[in-house]
This record gives structure tokens, sequence and C-alpha cells, in this order.
């Protein structure tokens, strides 16, 4: 799977089989992660990964967030305010967004989640005070078949390119 076409099958799974994710498989999504851009080279990051049942249940709590109850794993992603105070947000954002491409190459559905309570997270996790909890991916084989480069995962709305391009200055069209 080349890169277009991991971005083009991605979607948002929210349903996993049981079945564990295979270490080599986590091993690489990290490295996809590790191997991301970062202002000044700080790699102001720390990924968790979790996958102990109370844990994972734990962290289902949030309101869009009762899915990761059943899914295999998560990976907690922290920005490390002290390292890069002004761009540990769009650092660990884009390591994250590598994952998922990564995953997806893998056959394993993923789901950003932002939906959860930081303290907790922070208490349970043990997360030093200087990091902030950016965001987490579910991930997991998708349940029920889902083929992640079916049509289904092609029909996903969103704004037209006009919409949200410009050439030269905000507002002109951009005629490609
Ligand atoms: C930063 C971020 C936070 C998100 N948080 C949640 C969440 O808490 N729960 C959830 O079910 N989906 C969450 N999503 C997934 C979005 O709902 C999803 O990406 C969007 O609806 C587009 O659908 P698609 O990913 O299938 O293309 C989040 C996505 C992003 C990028």
């Amino acid at each position: 799977m080349d890169v277009f076409e991991a971005i083009e099958a991605r979607r948002s799974i929210r349903a996993y089989r049981s079945d564990p994710v295979p270490n080599e498989k986590i091993r690489k999504v990290l490295e996809a992660g590790r191997q991301a851009p970062s202002a000044v080279n700080r790699q102001p990051w720390h990924f968790i990964v979790v996958q102990d049942r109370g844990n994972l249940e734990k962290l289902s709590h949030g309101r869009f967030a009762g899915f990761l109850r059943e899914a295999p794993l998560v990976i907690v992603g922290c920005g490390d305010r002290k390292a890069s105070e002004r761009w540990y947000l769009i650092d660990v954002s884009i390591a994250m967004q590598q994952m998922v491409l990564a995953a997806t190459a893998e056959g394993l559905g993923t789901c950003w989640v932002g939906s959860f309570d930081e303290r907790k997270v922070m208490e349970l996790l043990d997360i030093p005070e200087r990091f902030t909890v950016v965001a987490m991916i579910a991930m997991g084989y998708p349940r029920n078949g889902i083929d992640l480069v079916s049509k289904l995962a092609r029909s996903r709305r969103r704004k037209a390119l006009e919409e949200i391009t410009s050439s030269e200055r905000f507002g002109t069209p951009l005629d490609l």
C-alpha cells in the first residue's frame, strides 16, 4: 500500500476484533511516529501503549470514547511542553498521524480520540507534569470484516477542494 492508498483507505474505525495487535506491528507503527519531523528536531513526545483491559476500561469514559472498552490497544500521545512549548502540539499530532497511516498500511483500523479527562489520564498512567496529553489513538483489527480499501472507506464527506484552497491570496480561486 503506498501513501496515497493509505490516505484513501483510512477511516475512523470504532469496532475492533478482540485479537491482539502483534508486537511487530506495534513497533512498526511507533517507528513511523519516531521518524516524524518536529520543530528544531526537538521530538517533544512520548507515546504510551495501553493494552491492559483495566486501563482501557478507565480510558473509555470520555463522552465519545466508549468504544475504547473493546479496543485491543490505545496509544496515548503526550507532548513535552518544556522541550518545545511553541510546537509540541503540532509535532505530536504529526507523529500520531504518521502512526495512523502506518497502521492503515498494516491492515489495522484506527480512530483518533480527543474525548478524555486529561487529569484522570495523567493520574492513571503516571504522566509527568511537564507533559500534556495531546490525543489518543485506538487501534486494532476492524470488526465485521470491514475492508479498509472498500468503497465505503472512500465515501467520506469532505469539503470541496475549491472551498478550502486559494491561489496567492485568501479567497482567490485556485485553478488547477
Ligand atoms: C483530534 C481528533 C479528535 C477526535 N476525537 C474523537 C473522539 O473522541 N471520538 C471519536 O469517536 N472520534 C473522534 N475523532 C474522529 C473523527 O470523528 C473523524 O476523524 C471524523 O468524523 C472523520 O471521519 P473519518 O476519520 O472516518 O474520515 C477525532 C478525530 C480527530 C482528528
